[in-house]
Formats: structure tokens, sequence, C-alpha cells
């Protein structure tokens, strides 16, 4: 009877750690209300950085205004960045890409590294395709999860004379060592090429190739690491080719839930078969980014009128329409996004206009507008409010969440990002060349 009841205590506290985010052991701080169910099979659980889950949530006091404010003008440091974004040689992967500016990383997943595993929060991103991590050792880290290299058994470095090295940007062998310096934002980061296992849910990557941070400047660097989905040489995608075949989907959980049932489904295993598709093009100026067709905008039932030319694919200046996990706010080049709030101001007579930041169609008064949809060549993406329209939780104003992208950039880039996203399932079927998105609650 006394052994039962031992055995039930234990097991209540075993479910308790489990509920409350035990599992990230040292770099959680415990919050009641963190529940992250485990990474099953081949699909990970994708948490928000403000999600109670997060260890990695921004410190701010700020009012929701603030909040809106600075995310808005994090986004277009992340915009002027992906419309900068040119690959010098065609065949060099960027593991180290050129210059570019990355903010708090949005969509975190969980990654298993070394033998025994540790684990740590990476920061999701389809526009890039590097994987790093901070690692012991390492000068000006932000964050206190270190990879502990010498703790692994299955860790090494990769030399200097491998094609790996190769299609590093700018490496320089240091000791038979793969190095290289990269600019991130306000920081600077050098790093040795390194090879370990790395596992996600359960499905162990050997050998994969990522770069070990050694030092760094400046606050820009995701705290635990980052995980490119995007499709380059080294990236992620190609480096487990025979296991995921280039495939993979993500539900984005909303950045209001409490809930964490956000996934990231790896490989072309259970993947949705019935959603309409859009063809996936590639951009050889910017070969990491996810190009799709945009053809039009529909507000409410109303098809609006866009200059043709705004959303045209051009893959000789890197004009178009790229799906981005990194950006939270949907940017469209003027003549769109004015085509677009004008339909809106049309709609909401006489009511008083008002901006916030960023936003210049903000209103005080409930927004009449039903839907918003995207219309891509043979796919219609269409958003209900939550995914349009930023409430604030203080006062009553309400805007259109959507921007025009900086006038400062001549891209001509369409960036669809990941506030309208969510509750989508969004597939990523390289193979095939095509996208698929349907609405998928998640949050
Ligand atoms: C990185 O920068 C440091 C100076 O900040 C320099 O000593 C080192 O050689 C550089 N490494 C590479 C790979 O460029
Ligand atoms: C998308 O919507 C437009 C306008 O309502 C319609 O004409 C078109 O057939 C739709 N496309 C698809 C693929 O459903």
């Amino acid at each position: 009877m006394k052994s039962l009841c031992l055995t039930l205590i234990f097991l209540l506290l075993q479910l308790h750690s489990l509920a409350y985010g035990g599992r990230l052991g040292q770099h959680t701080t415990t919050q009641p209300e963190c529940s992250l169910p485990k990474d099953e099979g081949s699909t990970l659980r994708v948490i928000h950085v403000s999600s109670p889950c997060s260890p990695l949530k921004p410190k701010t006091s700020e009012s929701w205004e603030e909040n809106v404010i600075q995310m808005l003008a994090q986004d277009q440091a992340r915009v002027n960045y992906l419309s900068s974004l040119v690959s010098a040689k065609k065949s060099v992967a960027p593991v180290a890409w050129g210059r570019q500016i990355m903010q708090t990383p949005t969509y975190l997943v969980r990654v298993n590294v070394g033998t025994p595993a540790q684990t740590f929060l990476m920061a999701l991103d389809t526009s890039s395709d590097a994987a790093w991590l901070p690692c012991n050792g390492c000068l000006g880290c932000p964050g206190t999860s270190l990879f502990a290299s010498d703790r692994s058994v299955s860790f090494k470095g990769v030399a200097c004379a491998t094609s790996q090295c190769h299609q590093v940007l700018n490496s320089v062998c240091v000791l038979n060592s793969c190095t290289f310096n990269q600019t991130y934002g306000g920081s600077t980061i050098a790093a040795t090429l390194s090879q370990d296992t790395i596992a996600l849910a359960q499905d162990p990557l050997p050998g994969y190739v990522f770069g070990c941070i050694t030092k760094a400047t400046g606050t820009s660097v995701p705290a635990q690491g980052l995980l490119g989905l995007g499709r380059g040489p080294l990236s992620l995608l190609s480096q487990s080719q025979n296991l995921y075949k280039s495939t993979f989907s993500y539900c984005l959980p909303s950045f209001k839930s409490s809930s964490f049932s956000g996934q990231l489904r790896l490989g072309p295993i259970a993947q949705p078969q019935k959603m309409q598709f859009t063809p996936l093009l590639k951009n050889p100026r910017r070969s990491s980014l996810y190009y799709v067709n945009l053809i039009g905008i529909k507000v409410g039932r109303k098809v609006v009128d866009i200059p043709p030319a705004a959303l045209a694919f051009d893959s000789t200046t890197g004009a178009g329409t790229v799906i981005d996990s990194g950006t939270v706010y949907t940017r469209l080049v003027q003549p769109a996004y004015i085509a677009v709030r004008d339909e809106f101001r049309r709609r909401m007579g006489r009511a008083t206009v008002t901006s916030l930041g960023g936003f210049d169609t903000c209103y005080n008064v409930p927004i009449k507008i039903p839907s918003l949809t995207f219309m891509f060549q043979g796919m219609n993406m269409s958003m209900a409010q939550d995914s349009f329209l930023l409430h604030s939780s203080s006062s009553s104003i309400t805007c259109l969440a959507i921007a025009a992208a900086p006038d400062n950039v001549n891209s001509g880039l369409n960036v669809i990002a990941s506030m309208q996203q969510q509750n989508h399932r969004v597939l990523f079927d390289v193979p095939n060349s095509r996208l698929g998105i349907a609405r998928e609650p998640c949050s």
C-alpha cells in the first residue's frame, strides 16, 4: 500500500514536471500556464516567441500600441534585408550570408543537438539557409543556453578541405578549422563550421553541419540559435534530403494564443492532399526565398484594381511575392497597398480614419470588412478578420495589419508574412514546385 502511494506520488510529480515544461530543464523558468506537448514522429511543436513556454520572451513592459509600433519597425528592417538578398555566386551556399538584418525570431522549435542530447529552442526562418548555435565559451552570446560541444561524443569540426567549408561564404582556415564571420543585424558573429547529430522530433540527422558561434557582438543574435528552412546547399532541406525530400508544412499559432498547437511537419508523409496549390517560383537572384505568383487581392468580394506591374514576378530584378515566416505583417509595394487600403477606407464610409505607428488605416469603430483574400495563381487564400485586423486590448482602436513596403527599397518585393499565415496550413512541396495553403485552426 505504502509503495503504491509512493508510486502514485512519483507519477504525479512526473506529470507535473511534464505539464510545466520540465523537459526544457534549465532553459525554462517555470511558468504556470506552460504546457508544451512532446514532439512526435516528424512533427515539431511551433511556439511563438512570446508564448508562456518561451524562455526567450522579449522583456517588455510596453503597452500594446508600443509593441505593435515596435514590431512594425523591426519588420521594416527585415523587409529591407529580404529585399537586399542577392546571392553573389549562385553555387555558393550562404551558411554565412552577406550582411543582413534580423530581429528577435518570431517562432521557435525544439531541437536536440549532440549525444547525449542538449535541447535548444531554435528560431524558424523560411528565408534563411543557415543553422547555427551559440557554443560553449562563446564571448558575448545573448542567452545562457550554450551548446557544450565537449560533452557530445558525436561532435566534430569540419576540415577546411571539404565541400561544406567551400560552400560557406568567406570562410577562413584556422588550425584546420573552417571558420567564418558574419554580420547579423546590429550583430557580428564569429563561428566555426561543425558537425553533430541533431534530432528533430524523433528523427536523428547524424553529421548535421552548422555554425558553432564562438563570439557575438550586439544583441540581434537569436538566443538559442537559428534553423533555416530555405533551400540552398547547406540548408536543412538539402541536408535532410533523403529523409524529408524537401517537403514540409507548418501551421503557425496566433501570437495572441496561449495554446501551443502550432506545428512544423517535416517530410512528405501525412501532409494534406486536398488543398489548393500555387506554383513555387525560383528566383536566381534570391535563391533561398520562396516566391509565389500573387495575381490579385480581394477586399470582401471585390477584386481591387492593382496595376499588374506591382505584382509581377521578375527573375532579373527580384521583384515579386515571397512567403516568409520571419516577417510579422504583410508588406505590399506602394501601388498594391494603396489600392487595398483605399477600398478599405471606401467601405468604412465616413468613419474617421486614424493611424498607429506605420499603420495608416485604423478606426475607433468596428470594422465591417468580413474577409481579405490573396489571389495566387491557382489558389485563393482567404483570411478571417483575426488574420488581417489588429485590435487593441486597452483602447478600442482597430487597424488594418498590412503595410506598404518601405519606399527606400526599389526591389518591388511583396512579403506575405506570419500574421496573415496564422491558422493556415502552409505546405512547401519543393520537388513538385508548389505551395499549398488551407485554413486550419491551430491556435
Ligand atoms: C573574424 O574577425 C576577427 C576580428 O574581429 C578576425 O581576427 C578574424 O580573422 C576574422 N575571421 C574570419 C573567418 O574572417
Ligand atoms: C479565386 O477567386 C476568384 C474571384 O472570386 C475566382 O474567379 C477564382 O476562380 C478563384 N480561384 C480559385 C483557384 O478558386
